[in-house]
């Protein structure tokens, strides 16, 4: 059954998310389609190589599948995570329909996935709760290559000038994130894990878009 606890200050909880997914994943790809611009810019940002190695991080019903797939070409590998069981089976139909066999997808909380040694590039899309998982972010980052790029966006607190934003940024988060702890600067503890990130607002700041890479 559904919880329907809002969400509050303090870390994220997989019991509600994996809930709060369940109930989602039948409309989830109409609600994330507005995002399209971000999402494609997003994966810009990664400068993805034929060849390489990315991380599609709490990787949903697989909307960015595509667009890294292309990125990487038939050489490259995408790996994709999700401790949603719905939500992945919409991601392994998308990948079984168009045949890409350079996309593998892993069904597990992100902090306890079997990850590559040292993938080239992470994605982390519309992913507030992962973000706010220090566990999930130590993990991710010890299977990064120096030098890795890092792509990371979603909702965000509007600063106070766009302040009259913040009930619509409310409004989304409680559909989406089971923590609002760290709406504020939801990249930030990529940073203060060595991330170096550049942040560009979107949207008067209600949306944000950071990337960059490790060092
Ligand atoms: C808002 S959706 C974003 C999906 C996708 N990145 C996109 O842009 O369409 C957030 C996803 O993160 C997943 N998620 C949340 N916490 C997670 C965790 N600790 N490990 C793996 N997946 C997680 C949820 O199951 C959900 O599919």
């Amino acid at each position: 059954m559904r919880d329907f606890t809002l969400p509050g200050a303090g870390q994220a909880n997989e019991a509600a998310a994996l809930a709060l997914y369940r109930a989602r994943c039948s409309y989830y790809d109409w609600q994330l389609a507005p995002y399209e611009a971000l999402r494609r810019a997003a994966v810009e940002r990664l400068g993805l190589q034929p060849g390489q190695v990315v991380l599609d991080i709490g990787c949903g019903s697989g909307m960015s599948l595509d667009l890294l797939q292309q990125a990487v070409g038939p050489e490259g590998r995408v790996i994709a995570i999700d401790q949603s069981p719905e939500m992945l089976a919409q991601a392994r139909q998308r990948v079984e329909q168009a045949g890409w066999k350079q996309v593998e997808l892993v069904c597990s909380p992100v902090q306890q996935a079997s990850l590559p040694a040292a993938a080239d590039a992470a994605l982390f899309h519309f992913t507030h709760d992962i973000l706010q998982t220090p566990a999930a972010l130590d993990h991710v980052l010890s299977h990064l290559a120096p030098g890795a790029s890092l792509a990371v966006c979603g909702l965000k607190w509007a600063p106070p000038l766009y302040g009259m934003l913040n009930p619509l940024v409310w409004w989304n988060a409680v559909q989406s994130v089971t923590t609002l702890a760290g709406l504020d600067m939801p990249w930030a503890g990529l940073v203060l894990r060595g991330a170096r990130l550049t942040v560009e607002p979107v949207c008067g700041g209600a949306l944000y878009l950071a990337s960059g890479r490790m060092p």
